[in-house]
């Protein structure tokens, strides 16, 4: 592991509260997507200098879910994160007791659910605890479980989220923070794609940012291909929150949660229907599952952001990384007069 990190040295561009405080080149970490986190991903990102949090999704309560203990080997001892749907952690807490027995993560990320249960457990073995909220509520418990790190994520963000955007969240719990328990850092999560977005959250006041969507869309991640195709050729008018598929599936999201995925057969055919999904709660889980496993994408889902518009390639997660960064950098560095120009952005040079 020594000399692999040796062999690689990342170029800090960008130093915040958070890449000091986690030792970290740059201020981003890959989200622990569940089914598509799984442990090359999260050494990509690392190896890159970012932290890679592989995804411990429901613990285990799904069928079909990566099994943790043949992803975080793949990591070799490298840096990572592990995160878990809270509410589903809360059912299986042993897992999270057999995970802290065999492995040493750098962090534990919870989200969607109450994190003071797992807190002191994490306090006692210094474990730093990161806590996607939705809302201004969420972070206060956060705060009272004692988390080193926020992630406030936006409505545009793939996969499950709240109602609150991400461009007022952030700063509204910047100020949160500031005022309330300053030692928090704040990471941004929710549409942050490439350098734009990673200058503009620093801008907003996060130390950092959380991104999903853009690292479904690469080579380590666990996308199946014919999701790929489909993420490559949508734009942003093609992603919806919807609680039906939750529904017609049978998994128990607080209502307070929607799912956001690609436009499909099944999003169409449930569209503003979701009271009559929830009265046939669990009635599609064997139909959903089947879809899911034969990559059917007309009926199972393809879960990515707002921020599909902005992704048309499938590289390495350090190209990622890299691109990025040098676009924050350049565009922090330059100033906002000559933001927003793409198409002149040789000019900056
Ligand atoms: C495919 C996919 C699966 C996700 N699964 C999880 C998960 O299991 N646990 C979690 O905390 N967040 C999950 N998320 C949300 C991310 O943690 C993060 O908030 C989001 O990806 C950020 O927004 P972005 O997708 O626009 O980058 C998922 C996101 C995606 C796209």
């Amino acid at each position: 592991m020594e000399s692999a990190e040796a062999s690689f040295a990342p170029r800090p561009l960008l130093r915040t509260r958070l890449t000091a405080r986690f030792g970290l080149a740059h201020p981003i970490l890959s989200a622990p997507m569940a089914f598509i986190a799984g442990g090359a991903l999260a050494d990509a990102v690392s190896q890159a200098g970012g932290l890679g949090l592989v995804g411990g999704g429901y613990a285990g309560l799904l069928p079909g879910e990566p099994e943790l203990y043949e992803e975080l080997p793949l990591l070799q001892g490298r840096r990572h994160g592990v995160g878990f749907i809270t509410w589903a952690l809360q059912q299986r807490p042993w897992v999270l007791d057999e995970l802290l027995g065999s492995f040493t993560p750098t962090c534990i990320m919870l989200s969607f659910g109450d994190p003071r249960p797992f807190a002191q457990h994490l306090h006692q073995l210094r474990i730093p605890l990161l806590c996607q909220v939705q809302t201004l509520q969420q972070a206060r418990l956060a705060v009272e479980a004692g988390a080193t790190a926020i992630v406030a994520q936006g409505q545009e963000a793939g996969g499950h989220g709240g109602a609150r955007s991400t461009l007022p969240l952030v700063p509204e719990l910047a100020d949160y923070l500031a005022r309330q328990s300053p030692d928090t850092l704040l990471l941004a999560a929710g549409g942050i794609m490439d350098g734009r977005g990673l200058a503009a959250a620093l801008l907003l006041g996060a130390d950092g940012v959380v991104m999903g969507s853009r690292f479904v869309a690469c080579r380590q991640a666990r996308t199946a291909l014919a999701a790929l195709q489909r993420i490559i050729q949508a734009n942003g008018d093609e992603t919806v929150r919807t609680t039906a598929i939750d529904a017609l599936r049978g998994l128990p999201w607080s209502d307070v949660y929607s799912y956001r995925v690609l436009h499909n057969a099944l999003t169409r055919q449930w569209a503003h229907r979701e009271a009559e999904a929830r009265s046939m709660y669990g009635s599609w889980s064997e139909r959903y599952e089947q879809a899911r496993m034969n990559q059917d994408f007309d009926t199972a889902a393809v879960a990515v952001g707002e921020g599909v518009g902005l992704i048309d390639d499938a590289p390495d997660a350090q190209a990622i990384i890299q691109r990025t960064v040098e676009l924050a950098a350049l565009l922090l560095g330059r100033g906002t007069a000559q933001y927003g120009l793409p198409g002149k952005r040789e000019d900056l040079g």
